[in-house]
């Protein structure tokens, strides 16, 4: 069966727009037969990393030296399939979300290679995880807002030597709500967003066109409080 693992690194966790998002995605995925486990960054509250030397490459490769909640984490994306990486735009990222996204290291090899002019890693032969997927979440009305974090995933995906299979972005997000309830376009939203969780498990892609629908501006600038 098809796994996958979902970290929402939200510091407002289930009452975010980013798990307003990661949801449906994930009833998607599920509608499609995955099996999907959700975690949130700032409940692992895992430590920064701080083994400057690669003790993870060099003195125990796969072992991390901090022990803390990432041993959780690192067995369960070892048998995944897909990692959903899932934030909101914090100029770049939460600190949560960037602390896990670092102890990420012991699941690579310790080995560089040279490929189109970049040194790349890749995930070590125990790690099944061969597609990486970034959900996002961003106040602001235009979609460039989520450049900096689409280059961080885009490159870690490249990093570990995995398929990128596209980000799901939600820019001024909070308009899919008005006065707390989902307006109706931000339930086709989240009618595309299931679309696109199912998708991926389906097809292993998620279409252009459903991607188009989740992103697809709900004001104009002009009304744009941001
Ligand atoms: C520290 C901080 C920085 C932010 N920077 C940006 C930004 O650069 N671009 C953007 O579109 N939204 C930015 N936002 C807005 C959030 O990305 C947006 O409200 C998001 O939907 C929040 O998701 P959440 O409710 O899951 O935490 C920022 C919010 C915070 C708190």
């Amino acid at each position: 069966m098809n796994k996958a693992v979902v970290i929402n690194g939200s510091p407002r966790m289930e009452r975010g727009y980013t798990a307003v998002v990661v949801e449906p995605f994930v009833e998607g995925m599920m509608d499609a037969g995955s099996h999907v486990e959700v975690f949130y960054a700032s409940r692992l509250k895992v430590k920064p990393c701080a083994c400057g030397e690669l003790y993870c490459w060099n003195e125990a490769p796969g072992e991390c030296c901090i022990k803390d909640k990432m041993q959780l984490l690192h067995p369960r994306l070892r048998h995944a399939d897909i990692l959903v990486l899932a934030t909101p735009v914090y100029i770049p990222l939460p600190g949560d979300m960037q602390n896990v996204i670092n102890r990420l290291c012991p699941l690579l090899e310790p080995v560089l290679e040279f490929r189109k002019g970049r040194t790349r890693a890749r995930f070590r032969k125990d790690v099944r995880i061969r597609s990486i997927v970034l959900v996002s979440t961003g106040g602001w009305w235009e979609k460039q807002n989520f450049g900096t974090v689409l280059r961080i995933v885009k490159e870690f995906a490249q990093d570990a030597s995995v398929n990128f299979a596209g980000a799901v972005l939600r820019p001024h997000a909070s308009v899919m709500k008005r006065d707390g309830e989902l307006t109706q376009d931000g339930r086709a939203v989240l009618d595309a967003v299931r679309k696109a969780g199912y998708e991926l498990i389906k097809d292993g892609v998620m279409r252009e066109e459903t991607l188009k629908a989740i992103s697809r501006p709900l004001i104009s600038r002009a009304e744009s409080p941001a």
